[in-house]
């Protein structure tokens, strides 16, 4: 039986990325990598694990339509069917949204729709709250908003530190990610 493909869009370091290829039983293949950053380390990880890669750059294009239409015709050539976004740093606009309705889902460094958009660990230790977390969501035009698939939360020590409360963010990402993909397509 054919297996479904899925594309990963990752604009930085790839820890996401990394974890969801290296596991054994996910149901779908990952058969491509999407990258808006031609020096994200996200693409060595690709190149080693020898899977296809486009890398663009937006700045280079006229509209957040023109590089969306090129990446939706190379994404059918590839016969992707989801996305997973995984540190995927910009926005996805209706040309995108509107070829892969209800296919594309994001990861989330907290418990939305708490702290959306950049620095949301940094954002929730600046706001002081004692509980934070990870949320896997469908995609809308919104910044981290669309239908919650998944939330896993985490109580924050006492004087944790950024880089703590990152790391053991992190830990929860890379199990949540695979879990839910792995529910998600059967
Ligand atoms: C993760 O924290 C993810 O939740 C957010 O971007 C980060 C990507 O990290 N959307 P990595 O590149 O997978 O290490």
């Amino acid at each position: 039986m054919k297996r479904v493909r899925a594309a990963v869009f990752a604009s930085g370091s790839g820890s996401n990325f990394q974890v969801i290829i290296d596991q054994t039983d996910l149901p779908c293949e990952i058969a491509m990598l999407v990258c808006d950053n031609p020096t994200a380390p996200v693409i060595q990880k690709a190149e080693r694990a020898g899977i296809d890669t486009f890398i663009f750059e937006p700045g280079n294009y006229q509209t957040k339509e023109e590089y969306e239409s090129q990446l939706v015709q190379i994404l059918k050539q590839h016969q992707i069917q989801w996305i997973f976004l995984a540190g995927y740093m910009r926005l996805v606009g209706s040309t995108l949204l509107n070829a892969y309705e209800g296919k594309i889902i994001n990861i989330h460094p907290s418990l939305l729709p708490d702290f959306p958009g950049i620095d949301a660990i940094g954002q929730a230790l600046r706001e002081g709250v004692s509980v934070t977390g990870v949320t896997v969501h469908y995609i809308d035009e919104g910044i981290d908003t669309g239908p919650i698939i998944a939330q896993r939360s985490l109580k924050i020590s006492k004087r944790e530190s950024l880089e703590d409360l990152t790391k053991r963010i992190q830990a929860i990402e890379h199990q949540l990610y695979p879990e839910v993909i792995k529910q998600l397509i059967k």
